[in-house]
């Protein structure tokens, strides 16, 4: 005889709206109807779904806010707009038109920069993966050229030699600053010595001329404090160089990595919460470098790469709910037309979400997935949303970086991507087609 099954009362549990869940995050849901004063039924209805949106008004107010809370602090600031975070050139022009210099790490990136107008004496090129080719052409343009690895060096001389021209470079450093993991694949190690082997080896190379030196401790960091310990590092390597060689550098570079206000998978607290301000990063890095005693008196330009910083909050992705159903456990899954694909970020985001149209106050724990008959395809595990219905719209927020720069075309098209600027609705990228996504096939 078969053992008698323990019994288990059911549970009925009530949802209330608007009360803080287990986590603590409200159960109420945001409504968005317009951007800069453009109705989002509008522009659905015009270029369709899904729909990237960026706001050009966020972005200068973005840089603006950043330029101000740096060079208020410090005389000589420059941001070189980190292409490899949105590459879209209206995106970009928008950078370099608030006065960003560009900073690339591929070909593609660097031919961009040129196109889209930048001063190639304004071009960084960072990266482990530059070609001849790309080292030749940065030669002849004059570019800044920060140099990621002993080969790259050795082909570096080589293209020098061949063209008979100097060449202006950097040297790209990683540090021990006490994040875990360590940033050490990029650049040469600071507390092993071949950051400053690398230095010496380039002071005495006639055809290049050190202007400055470079670091990236990582991306997303929100420790203000960490900037602070990786200043105190880039300035005395300076100081040394001032000191053992009368070389004065002509500019500190900290690369990227402030954290912009998304919320990150796991975290307890809202991400516009926890994130540092501008000010906060400025006065973490500026303090060290007013405080310093440059042997030479002279104080260099600081740089900075920010991207997602600067972008993410001015990017939306703007979907249509396709179907609604329940799961085989009871819980509700909306499945909209905008998947994990246009979305990487959502891998490690908790992507804020708002219905578009006026809902009713009844919200539930949803599951947010995409159109693309993959398991993985999930948006959000657990977002609280009314029941919708097929052809509402939902916008997610802040995706303005890395989002329309790793997207994968993958079963479906890739969307259009919009601006909108002065309260016009500018296409900066057309839908793909069928001749477009077939085009290279033979
Ligand atoms: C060298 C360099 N600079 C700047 C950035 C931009 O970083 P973030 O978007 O975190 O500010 C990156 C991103 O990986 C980078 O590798």
């Amino acid at each position: 005889m078969s053992e008698k099954r323990k019994y288990e009362r059911p549970l009925l549990k009530t949802i209330e709206p608007s009360m803080p869940s287990k986590t603590g995050s409200m159960t109420s849901v945001s409504q968005i109807s317009e951007i800069d004063g453009m109705s989002l039924e509008l522009l659905a209805a015009k270029e369709g779904t899904p729909l990237f949106v960026f706001s050009e008004q966020q972005i200068r107010t973005n840089i603006r806010n950043a330029k101000r809370a740096f060079s208020t602090r410090y005389p000589s600031v420059n941001f070189a707009w980190s292409y490899k975070t949105n590459y879209i050139s209206s995106i970009c022009k928008v950078f370099h038109e608030e006065g960003s210099w560009a900073e690339v790490v591929s070909g593609l990136e660097y031919q961009k920069a040129l196109n889209n107008g930048c001063d190639p004496k304004k071009i960084i090129f960072n990266g482990p993966s530059k070609t001849v080719e790309d080292l030749r052409q940065a030669v002849m343009n004059d570019s800044l050229i920060h140099i990621d690895n002993t080969h790259e060096l050795c082909r570096l001389l080589s293209v020098t030699e061949e063209l008979n021209q100097q060449a202006r470079v950097a040297v790209r450093i990683n540090m021990n600053v006490g994040t875990y993991p360590q940033w050490d694949r990029f650049g040469f190690n600071l507390e092993d010595g071949s950051a400053w082997h690398t230095i010496t080896q380039v002071m005495h190379e006639k055809r290049l001329t050190l202007t400055g030196i470079h670091c990236h401790i990582g991306t997303f960091i929100l420790s203000a404090d960490i900037y602070k310990k990786a200043t105190m590092k880039m300035v005395a390597l300076a100081c040394r160089l001032e000191s053992e060689f009368s070389f004065s550098l002509q500019y500190i570079d900290l690369g990227g990595g402030f954290a912009s206000k998304n919320t990150l998978k796991g975290s307890y607290v809202n991400g516009a919460e926890l994130t540092p301000s501008m000010d906060d990063y400025a006065e973490a890095i500026t303090s060290v470098l007013l405080k310093t005693q440059f042997p030479s008196g002279q104080r260099p330009m600081l740089i900075l790469e920010t991207g997602r910083a600067l972008i993410d909050d001015a990017g939306y992705l703007l979907t249509s709910v396709l179907n609604h159903k329940r799961l085989a456990n009871g819980v509700s899954n909306t499945v909209v037309d905008a998947g994990v694909n246009l979305l990487f970020t959502s891998f490690w985001y908790n992507h804020k979400v708002s219905v578009v149209q006026t809902s009713g106050s009844f919200v539930e724990e949803t599951r947010l997935t995409g159109p693309l008959c993959m398991n993985i395809d999930v948006i959000r595990e657990r977002v609280a949303l009314p029941i919708l219905n097929p052809g509402d719209l939902l916008l997610i927020h802040h995706v303005g970086a890395y989002n329309v720069t790793q997207w994968m075309q993958f079963i479906e098209y890739r969307p259009s991507v919009v601006m909108i600027a002065d309260g016009k609705m500018k296409v900066i990228r057309r839908r793909e087609d069928y001749d477009y996504v077939t085009s290279l096939e033979s």
